[in-house]
């Protein structure tokens, strides 16, 4: 049985005060679940976080990170720093920062491997455009990525990965996926997987869906027998809503 992850994105939202505020709210509201809760807050706020969830269920994560150790790379955070502080989880390949910070599968792939160099699980984001799923191409995209994303990446790796399928034009926009089409897309995932490594490692790996979960569609969407929980922007924001999310089967 695999444990079902509720990871949160902020983005680029909360200040350090926020997130104290957020914790101190949010910590109680989730503290019988059994699920495995992830936070992925801003660099800033990581701090602050860890301090606020020391001795809970709640795991901190960061939304980005520079597959080097260290090196004249401004404005970066090294996968190492993030290491040392003890952060275990980390949002690789978000479309935000495909489409705004240029970021290819190539690189995507470097992050995934430094990532387990350094003992952190990487939440891989995969998804197509609204424009390839009118193409009906979708299926094909979301191939590629994964055979790009986890080429080289030995078995023992791959199936300590979360995989979130966020199809873009549902992500911040309201609209969700179907949960048919949701679930269709988590399997392929997961069959492509078997593909290239074998039925464990599919047994095991996490595919979460992601793009407009919310504490009304959580439920439908988590029980569905290829969707191991979701990765949530806008709704993680407010610690009640996302609690509500968190405890789908409560
Ligand atoms: P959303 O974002 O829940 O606001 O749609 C999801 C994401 O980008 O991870």
């Amino acid at each position: 049985m695999r444990k079902k992850v509720i990871a949160g994105n902020w983005k680029m939202n909360h200040s350090p005060k926020d997130t104290r505020n957020y914790f101190a709210e949010f910590n109680d509201l989730v503290k019988d679940s059994e699920h495995e809760i992830i936070l992925c807050v801003p660099y800033i706020d990581v701090a602050a976080a860890l301090e606020s969830t020391h001795d809970t269920n709640i795991k901190i994560g960061t939304q980005n990170l520079n597959h080097q150790v260290a090196g004249a790379l401004t404005g970066d955070v090294s996968v190492k720093m993030l290491e040392d502080i003890g952060i275990k989880y980390s949002i690789i390949g978000h479309s935000e920062r495909r489409q705004f910070h240029h970021e290819t599968d190539d690189y995507v792939n470097l992050k995934i491997k430094s990532a387990f160099d350094h003992e952190i699980v990487p939440i891989l984001c995969v998804g197509e455009t609204l424009y390839e799923r009118e193409l009906g191409i979708a299926k094909e995209k979301i191939i590629i990525q994964i055979r790009k994303d986890l080429e080289g990446l030995p078995a023992k790796f791959a199936e300590q990965m979360i995989i979130a399928y966020e199809p873009i034009w549902a992500i911040g926009t309201g609209k969700t996926a179907s949960t048919e089409d949701a679930n269709e897309a988590c399997k392929l995932i997961r069959d492509e997987i078997r593909k290239m490594y074998n039925d464990d490692v599919a047994d095991k790996i996490r595919i979460l869906y992601g793009g407009s979960v919310k504490p009304t569609n959580a439920q439908e969407l988590f029980n569905l027998e290829d969707i191991d929980g979701g990765l949530v922007g806008g709704a993680s924001l407010t610690p009640k809503d996302f609690a509500d999310i968190v405890n789908f089967d409560k």
